[in-house]
Order: structure tokens, then sequence, then C-alpha cells
């Protein structure tokens, strides 16, 4: 044997050996016990619902047994599953390719508004049919044709602000993100605006009918779920309205409205197309309650209406220059946005179910057991971030320690497949709004202390104090 043969089996060998010695340890660290795992359920029915919730939310009780546990895996029971929360970098990239969703956790609180066969709900390949198919819808080239909308809307409201009427920012925000989908992705039926306030009146009474059965789902002859159902049946009409309005109108060279249109042409059952409507139309209530934080921030924070106000010199209300820096993700306003999600919790978690056994950060977490993704703690884990409760948009400068927004930072979920689709269209939505409507006005509010109210997401606890005062 010569000696490079020697040499190529010794370094042979000393691989193998390194993978089997890796192997061993992730095997032994795996025999970890998940703090939690043997404890009993608090309730033979709710499970340790009850007790999440009577700690404030789920994202307080999440935090709380993160905290308690020391661990960054821990185990409680959601009804009669036993589930599992994880919150650290590590327990994220090791789920990171789980994309299933656990239907104990979410389908009682979203099957009844969004139906069973909506994106949001179904798994396997039913789910990557769907995918395929609608996820695209709101990126690349789709995306860059929604901007001159999105400046129409920003304009408008601009106009409505300047008028001197007290603005009721959460209203007016949603009205604005609503549209947004309507206009850019479904197709707006409503000759005003008072029909837009009516679409997301009905969709919120669902919604925080939803949010309640987390931990109440009501009997079927009940008046909450006569109520529901009664609320449902409108909304659904109008849907039905705005579907028939692009059928009928499909053929005639109007203007794409990609998702609406892959939906009709997909070939799917009316009550699957429904379905998905729902769900993407829905998208409105999350985006609606970022961009009210976004706003709260701002006009909290004079200093940083001053920065933005800087980078935005040049880039006119409209046109390229604008699409550009919108685009962008190195922008001090991409920081501030960021630390605007950061900070608000928009999300406070997102759920996977594995469909074989897993070993997460060290733990051994047996096949179809739930995931939850404790997003919220996550962004707010004192050993991750300097002060995490400080506003801070230079946390994401580009030479910080969180430039690269790592699994440290999730709010659109963890999942590399089945993270929120309209990632891309919240930035621009929201990115547009602030330049047409900063380049207008300062914002000023006397309310230091807004409070969160946790749910399915996260929205500003009581009406906000939000003033405008128009540039010179
Ligand atoms: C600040 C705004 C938003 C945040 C923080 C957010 C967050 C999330 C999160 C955490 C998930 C779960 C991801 C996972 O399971 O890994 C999700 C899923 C989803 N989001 Fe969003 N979202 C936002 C805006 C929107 C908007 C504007 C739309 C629609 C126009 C939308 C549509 C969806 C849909 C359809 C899914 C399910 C995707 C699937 O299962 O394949 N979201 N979002």
């Amino acid at each position: 044997m010569d000696m490079y043969a020697f040499y190529a089996c010794v370094g042979l060998l000393s691989i193998l050996f390194y993978f089997f010695w890796i192997r061993l340890n992730s095997k032994r660290s795996a025999t970890k016990l998940i703090p939690g795992w043997n404890k009993e359920p608090s309730d033979p029915v709710l499970g340790d619902l009850a007790v999440a919730m009577s700690a404030g939310s789920l994202h307080h009780y999440l935090a709380k047994q993160h905290k308690e546990g020391s661990s960054p895996v821990v185990s409680f029971w959601w009804r009669n599953k036993r589930v599992v929360s994880i919150c650290s970098q590590k327990s994220f990239k090791d789920t990171e390719n789980i994309y299933n969703r656990p239907a104990v956790i979410f389908a009682p609180c979203f099957d009844p508004l969004h139906g069973s066969n909506s994106i949001q709900s179904v798994n396997g390949d039913e789910w990557k049919r769907q995918g395929k198919m609608l996820r695209g819808t709101m990126r690349g080239d789709f995306l860059e044709s929604f901007v001159p909308d999105l400046v129409v809307i920003a304009h408008e409201t601009a106009k409505t602000w300047a008028s001197g009427e007290p603005i009721h920012l959460l209203k007016s925000i949603t009205r604005m993100t609503l549209k947004a989908i309507l206009m850019t992705s479904l197709g707006n039926i409503f000759e005003n605006d008072e029909g837009i306030d009516e679409l997301a009146a009905l969709y919120h009474v669902c919604k925080c009918e939803m949010d309640k059965r987390v931990l109440d789902v009501p009997p079927p002859q009940s008046q909450r779920e006569k109520d529901f159902q009664s609320n449902l049946k409108v909304l659904q009409g109008y849907l039905k309205q705005m579907m028939k309005a692009r059928r009928s109108n499909l053929q005639s060279g109007r203007k794409s409205l990609p998702l609406m249109d892959a939906l009709l042409n997909s070939g799917d059952p009316e009550e699957t197309i429904m379905s998905n409507v729902i769900t993407f139309m829905g998208g409105f209530h999350t985006s609606g309650y970022f961009l009210t934080w976004t706003f709260y921030y701002l006009a909290l924070h004079p200093e940083i209406q001053d920065k933005i106000m800087k980078e935005i010199v040049g880039k006119e209300a409209s046109g390229e220059k604008l699409k550009e820096y919108v685009m962008s993700s190195n922008s001090y306003l991409r920081q501030f946005l960021d630390e605007a999600i950061r900070v608000s919790t928009v999300t406070s978690f997102s759920a996977h179910c594995p469909d074989k056994d897993v070993v997460v950060d060290g733990y051994h977490i047996p096949a179809n057991t739930p995931i939850i993704q404790s997003l919220g703690v996550a962004m707010h884990d004192p050993n991750v971030w300097d002060n995490p409760q400080k506003f801070d948009s230079d946390r994401f400068g580009p030479r910080s320690k969180h430039a690269k927004r790592g699994h440290e930072f999730r709010p659109f979920g963890v999942s590399t497949l089945r993270r929120c689709p309209a990632n891309h269209f919240t930035y621009i939505m929201s990115s547009i709004y602030v330049v047409i409507l900063l380049q207008r006005f300062e914002f000023s509010t006397k309310d230091t202390n807004l409070t969160k109210k946790y749910g399915i997401a996260t929205s500003p606890g009581h009406e906000i104090d939000f003033q405008v005062k128009t540039r010179e």
C-alpha cells in the first residue's frame, strides 16, 4: 500500500468515526426528558388549556412554561393530546422541514370559519397541490404589479386623514389592508368604503368567535353558534358575489387577479374555493393589526419618523424609485418594520406535526406529537435579544447580530415550505402605506402604554389616541 492510499484510508476512517460519534451523542442527549412530559393533564377534557388561558393568554403561558422548565422544549396537554412547545433557534432549525398542521390545535378554531378544505387546514399531498397553485400568487412579478393599487389606497387614506376628522386608527388601517387584498387579489365588488367596512366587521365577529373556541366550543344549538352561523352566511354571500363577478369578467380582458383567477381556474369544488377565498381574505386581519401597531410605534417615536423621512427623500410617491425602495430588504424602513413586528408579536405561535419521530434541540419527540413553535417567546428571549422589551430598530442594522434575521426572528412562521405566503406582500403593502402617509403627515400619540390583547393575532388592547399634522 503506498502512502497516499494509507492516508486516504485513515481520512475515511476518521470521517466515519466522526459521524458515528455525532450520531451516538445526539441519541444520548435525545434521551433527556422533556419538562412536563410525565405530568397529568389538569383537566380531563381541556387538558392544560384552561390553566394556559388563566395565565393571561397562550403566549404568556408558553413564556412561563419555558422559563420555569428552564428549557427550550416543554410539554403540556392541549385537550386530550400531549403537545410540545419549542422556542430556541436550534429547535426552530430542527423543525423547519415539518409542514403538516395538527388538527387538534387548529380545527376547532379555524375550520368553522375557513372550512376544512382550505390551504390552512389540509395536509400532505393535498396541501402540496394547493400550495403549488396558490402560494406564488402574492409574490414576484405579481407582487410588483400590485404597487399602483397600493399607492392609490394610500392616497385615499391620506385624503381622509387630512380632513381633520378624528382618526379611528384600527378601523382606518383595517379598511386599507382589506381593500389591498380585494383590489390586488380577489376583486373589489364594493362601490364605496362602507361595503369594505361591513365585510371587515362581519369577518371580525366570526374571528373573535374563533378566538373563543380555543378554549370553549359552543354546543350546536346554542345562541353563540346561531349568531356565528348567521354572520358567516352574510359574509359568504358577499364572497359568492365576488366569485360571480370575477367569473363573468374573466373573459373580458380585465386586469389579472392572480389569486382569484387561480382559484376559479382550479376546477376545485365551490366549497373549497370559498374556503380559500375566506382564508386569504382573512390575512387583512393579521396585517391590519400589524400595520396598526406600526403606525402607533411611529407616532410614539418621532425620531424614527425623521430617520425614515431622511431615507425616503427623492423616492417619489409613485414610479420606479418607490417600487425599488419598497421591494428592498436593506432599508432602515425594513429594520423599523421588523422591530414593529417583533415587539408587537402579531402572531405568537405556529404549530406543526411530525409524521415520524424527531430529535429537537436534543430532545426526542415521538411521531404525531403536535409541536408549537413559540414565535413570540423566541422573539423576546433575553438570552438572545438585548433588552427585548425595548423598541429599537437599530437592532436589525446591517452590522448588528440580528442583521441576518436568523431563527430567532420568524414572525411569519418557521417552516421553510409553509411559512406565510403573504410575507413579502405584507412588507410591500406596509412600506408603501408608511412612505406615502409619512410624506404627508407627522404622527403623534399621548398613549404611551398601549396594552396587547393576545389571540390568534395580537391586537391593541384599547382604542388608540392617534393625531396627524400635515407637513409643510
Ligand atoms: C403581519 C402580517 C402576517 C403575519 C405575521 C402572518 C403570519 C403567519 C403565520 C405565522 C403563519 C403560519 C405559518 C406556519 O404554519 O409555519 C401564516 C400562514 C398563512 N398566512 Fe399569514 N401572516 C400575515 C399576513 C398574511 C396575509 C396578508 C395573508 C393573505 C393575504 C396571509 C395568508 C396566510 C395563509 C393563507 C397562511 C396559510 C399558508 C399555508 O398553510 O400554506 N397572511 N401567516
